[in-house]
């Protein structure tokens, strides 16, 4: 099964690159970080679907069978970055498919109006969003080793075998 973890964080050292790329390369998902991708702005112009980099947005969300949608909190919510990445794809890309969502914080209890949003935004999309779901505060970054502290690695692991679980749901689901 295919999971793509889409990172909405525009910084390039920022916490939400850690930890897309822990993810990925700890659960041995794709991964699109959207701080390493020349995403244009959504215009909706006849010439943007061939843009090379949207191309690879696309083809990639349509491979996947499951997404962990990441995003840091800005000013109580989800990142431009990851809007503007989200309005390239429709709910073809999306619909009945698992998703896990994961927020990067600025540990002020922040982080839930982001995970709330992107629920409402995967809701739109008809994707099936799963119940768990995690908030990653700065402490539960190793910053030196670029990396999640073991608790928070933990949390991602369980978060992950649920997804896990919704993706083999979802591939019975579609053999009926
Ligand atoms: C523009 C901006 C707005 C922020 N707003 C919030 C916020 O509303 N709530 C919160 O918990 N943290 C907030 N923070 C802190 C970030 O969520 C935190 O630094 C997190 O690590 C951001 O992810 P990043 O390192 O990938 O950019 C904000 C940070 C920035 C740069």
């Amino acid at each position: 099964m295919n999971v793509l973890v889409l990172s909405g964080g525009p910084r390039k050292h920022g916490r939400s690159a850690i930890a897309a790329k822990c993810i990925a390369e700890n659960h041995k998902t794709d991964l699109i970080d959207l701080s390493q991708f020349a995403l244009p702005l959504f215009t909706g112009e006849e010439s943007q679907p061939a843009d090379s980099q949207v191309k690879k947005l696309k083809e990639a969300a349509e491979k996947a069978d499951g997404f962990v949608l990441l995003s840091p909190e800005y000013h109580g919510g989800i990142s431009g970055a990851l809007k503007n990445a989200l309005d390239f794809l429709n709910s073809g890309y999306f619909a009945q498919k698992p998703v896990a969502l994961v927020s990067v914080a600025g540990g002020g209890k922040g982080g839930i109006n982001t995970l709330n949003q992107m629920r409402t935004i995967m809701r739109a999309l008809y994707a099936n969003t799963i119940a768990k779901q995690l908030v990653l505060d700065p402490h539960c970054f190793d910053m030196e080793a670029k990396a999640l502290h073991a608790e928070p690695a933990g949390l991602v692991n369980e978060l992950m075998d649920e997804l896990a679980l919704y993706l083999e749901i979802s591939k019975q689901i579609r053999k009926l």
